[in-house]
């Protein structure tokens, strides 16, 4: 299996507190991966930990590898800036800079990174508006403040934002959670969009949504409070769903606990 992201035995601590023990996995390009578990587990923990964005927390720390493209992203060599531009991230609250317009909330990254031509910067809004489904709702207000817009328009404003500096890899931590269904049903409709030119890896409390959306799932758990969260098993999700290996897993899935 051709892999674009290889996690290796990756340890996640909070200062003295292991909050996610031992987790090794792999996840193909053009796929979509969803975690799925019991709050606390190590869901957010372990996506953050995808593109250096756990260590940003005072006193976290991360051991082990995992590898884009057989790069080991935590090596001494590697800019964190650099990995969390190819590995973007949309998060549970829709967060656009509020004030800032909708199209310059688009290009927020490439004009941070020095890109002044205007011409160039409009073209990068549109083609990201556009990947981001929100183009044709948008294009005769660019001007416009990113805050005045619904909170599911939001939220593909920011998976614009995150696919306009052209990520290899987009991590998404419950990006519905604050949406109204119908607003979900589109998120879910643009991830299968994004998945033929992205690697995908959502985090979701919404066990149908992992079931519509992912390739894979992958259920974590803990022994207990005050217990690192653990990875059961990775497998396909029509497998996960339908014929777990593992009996936590079963019990989780039919509902029997979290
Ligand atoms: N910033 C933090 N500081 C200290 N502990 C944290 C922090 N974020 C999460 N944790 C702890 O790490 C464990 C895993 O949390 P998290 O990854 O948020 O779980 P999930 O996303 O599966 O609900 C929990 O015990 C949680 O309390
Ligand atoms: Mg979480």
């Amino acid at each position: 299996m051709a892999k674009r992201i290889d996690v290796k035995d990756l340890n996640l601590f909070y200062g003295k507190f292991h909050a996610v023990d031992g987790v090794s996995l792999a996840v193909p390009p053009r796929n979509v991966t969803a975690f799925i578990g019991p709050s606390g587990c190590g869901k957010s923990t372990v996506l953050r930990s995808l593109n250096r964005m756990h260590e940003v927390i005072p006193g976290a720390r991360a051991e082990g590898k995992v590898l884009l493209d057989g790069e080991d992203i935590y090596a001494t060599t590697v800019d964190p800036v650099s990995v969390r531009r190819t590995i973007g991230m949309v998060f549970q609250r829709p967060n656009p800079f509020p004030t800032m317009s909708i199209r310059d909330n688009v290009v927020a990254g490439l004009k941070l990174a020095g890109e002044r031509d205007r011409k160039k910067l409009d073209e990068v809004a549109e083609r990201a508006l556009r990947g981001a489904n929100l183009w044709a709702e948008v294009k005769d207000r660019l001007n416009r403040p990113g805050g005045g817009l619904s909170g599911g328009q939001q939220q593909r404003l920011c998976i614009a934002r995150a696919i306009a500096v052209q990520p290899d890899v987009l991590l998404m931590d419950e990006p519905c959670s604050a949406l109204d269904p119908i607003s979900t049903l589109a998120i879910e409709d643009l991830i299968q969009e994004l998945k033929k030119d992205y690697t995908i890896v959502i985090v979701t409390h919404n066990m149908q949504q992992a079931a519509r959306v992912s390739d894979q799932t992958a259920f974590f758990n803990l022994a207990g409070v005050g217990q690192p969260g653990r990875l059961i098993e990775l497998d396909d999700t029509e497998r996960i769903f339908s014929n777990p290996s593992q009996k936590a897993t079963e019990d989780y899935i039919s509902g029997r606990f979290g």
